[in-house]
């Protein structure tokens, strides 16, 4: 490989996995790009080549399969390839209420969101304590902090996933590991079409995904514990102030029908 550093991206082939992408790009470093679809897969790296990445290695893997992580690391492994930042970025929701919503596509949600983020980092921490140290990005969500009514599995995902990341971070403290979480609220990407909400309010008051993924690279970089996007913070404050369910029946008002009568 060309570059130094080398950084693995899951779902960098979309929205903010792939905004995240190109900021590594310009910094030349060599990617690992994670997704299912090799054909965006290849596309990505051709348009992220022509950003400046150096070496690129495309992986395609449904990391809803439980054993895809064990097999994204042996690929890696196998090639001596020393992951110096990993991030979490793949990740899926399922709208609806729960008592209707399919089962199975809730469980896949659970291994995609939680599981492999869990098993990709327990392989890579391990090599980076060992070796020269190194950052973890884990995307969780402003529904990390509001359980939230016709997305349940998706918010208690995140929730999991805010609570796995700054406990670790904790533990890694004293080590030349850091852990970063990277809190989004609503961003324009395909997930409000892939999760089948594109009619929600949520989905009508959205972030770019460009300045999230900057926000997000910037406390990497600095080794910081969260980044928020815009909006964020306040946000989280208003719900740390409410009990739970509360903060449920507020987050549930996102979930209702944009009234597309009030747009141009
Ligand atoms: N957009 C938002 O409003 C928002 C808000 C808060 C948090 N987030 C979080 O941000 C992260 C990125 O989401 P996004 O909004 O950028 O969504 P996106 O545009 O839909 O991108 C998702 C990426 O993940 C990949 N992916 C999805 N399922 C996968 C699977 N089973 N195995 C491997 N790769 C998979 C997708 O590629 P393939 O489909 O080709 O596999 C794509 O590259 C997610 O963790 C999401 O929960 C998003």
């Amino acid at each position: 490989m060309n570059s130094n550093k080398t950084v693995l991206i899951t779902g960098a082939t979309s929205g903010i996995g792939f905004e995240l992408a190109r900021l590594f790009a310009k910094e030349r470093y060599n990617m690992i790009l994670v997704s299912r679809d090799i054909e965006k897969l290849e596309e990505t790296a051709i348009i992220l080549t022509n950003e400046g990445a150096s070496d690129i290695i495309i992986i395609a893997k449904d990391l809803a399969v439980w054993h895809a992580a064990a097999e994204i690391y042996e690929i890696t492994r196998k090639r001596g390839i020393k992951i110096d930042v990993l991030v979490n970025d793949a990740g899926m929701g399922e709208f609806g209420y729960f008592s209707d919503t399919d089962l199975e596509k809730e469980l896949d949600i659970i291994q995609l969101n939680i599981s492999s983020v869990v098993h990709l980092t327990k392989l890579y921490l391990r090599d980076m304590i060992k070796g020269r140290g190194g950052k973890i990005l884990q995307l969780a969500s402003v529904a990390a902090y509001q359980p939230t009514p016709r997305l349940a599995v998706y918010a208690a995902t995140k929730a999991f996933v805010l609570s796995f990341s700054d406990a670790l971070g904790a533990e890694l403290r004293e080590t030349n590991v850091t852990v970063t979480t990277l809190i989004p609220g609503a961003t324009d990407t395909d997930f409000f079409h892939k999760a089948g909400m594109e009619h929600t309010k949520a989905a009508h008051h959205t972030e770019d995904p460009a300045l999230v993924a900057q926000i997000g690279y910037k406390a990497l970089m600095k080794g910081e514990a969260h980044a928020f996007a815009p909006g964020v913070r306040q946000e989280v404050f208003k719900s740390s102030l409410l009990p739970n369910r509360h903060v449920a029946i507020m987050a549930e008002k996102q979930m209702e029908e944009e009234d597309d009568s009030n747009e141009d």
